[in-house]
């Protein structure tokens, strides 16, 4: 993070689909805001998968992220407070991939998002839940953020295509944004009991090493239900493997950012 700058802006990413990213996108904001962070959560995927999980009603949006992106709107006016202290969200529509479309000729397609983030202050950590894809918005992403934090499913096709995002990176940091970084790699849905995800466990930490938390997010029928009802696990069950999983995790990533400083 660059000096005196007091705001992380993390995005959560990794182009295959349903490894994890916005549950975990939004069991780490609410765990952070729990813990005294003042959080927002940018929902950046066309899918507002994080929107309704934070039981934003979708159809009674007037500005979201779709309006920001196209720069008819200003983020302040995208963002919602949420029924979590400390947690505040800037939800999005489907909008948004119209919005997408037509960035791809616009001008300043890169660094729209940028733009929208340094407008707001009041945040300790904003974290960007990312589409399942390399686009250009993912691109708006890795280049308005400070870290990546990437959820690496327990499958055995978890590692394959993970070059294509690390290349991306490097092209990102090569270019217009210098100082990215990845602060950690989650493995998610594991079920400890199978070789399979032991197995692949190994395999994330011999690629990543240090960079893999210590803590692992268990598959947990938890936070697959929680989203139904429009919260975080830790206020659905706060005792769920799930839920204590990513409480561990936010800790973590804490100290990381703390370290970083
Ligand atoms: N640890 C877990 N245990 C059980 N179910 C999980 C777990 N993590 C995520 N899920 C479920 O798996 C599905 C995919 O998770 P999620 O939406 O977080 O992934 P994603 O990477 O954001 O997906 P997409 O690429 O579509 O944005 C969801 O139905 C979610 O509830
Ligand atoms: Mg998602």
């Amino acid at each position: 993070m660059s000096e005196g700058k007091t705001t992380a802006v993390i995005a959560v990413t990794n182009q295959k689909g349903g490894v994890g990213k916005t549950t975990s996108a939004i069991n780490i904001a609410y765990f952070l805001a729990k813990s005294g962070k003042r959080v927002l959560l940018v929902d950046l995927d066309p899918q507002g998968n994080a929107s309704s999980g934070l039981g934003v009603d979708k159809s009674n949006l007037e500005i979201t992220m779709g309006e920001v992106m196209s720069g008819e709107e200003v983020l302040a006016t995208a963002i919602k407070p949420t029924s979590h202290k400390n947690l505040a969200i800037a939800p999005t529509t489907p909008h948004l991939a119209n919005v997408e479309v037509g960035l791809a000729s616009g001008k300043n397609k890169f660094t729209r998002l940028k733009t929208a983030l340094s407008s707001v202050e009041g945040y300790d950590v904003i974290l960007i839940d990312c589409p399942p894809s390399l686009s250009l918005l993912t691109v708006n992403g890795l280049i308005a953020a400070d870290y990546v934090l990437l959820p690496v499913q327990a499958e055995f096709y978890a590692l394959e295509g993970l070059g294509q995002l690390l290349e991306t990176m490097k092209l990102v940091r090569k270019g217009m944004n210098t100082h990215l970084e990845l602060i950690g790699v989650l493995p998610t849905m594991m079920d400890a009991r199978t070789t399979l995800s032991n197995q692949v466990h190994q395999e994330i930490k011999k690629h990543f090493g240090e960079k893999v938390f210590q803590t692992s997010i268990p598959r947990n029928i938890r936070l697959a239900e929680a989203p139904s009802h429009g919260v975080p696990v830790g206020a659905y069950d706060r005792w769920s493997k799930g839920a204590r999983a990513y409480k561990a995790v936010a800790k973590e990533l804490e100290q990381r950012l703390e370290a970083k400083k």
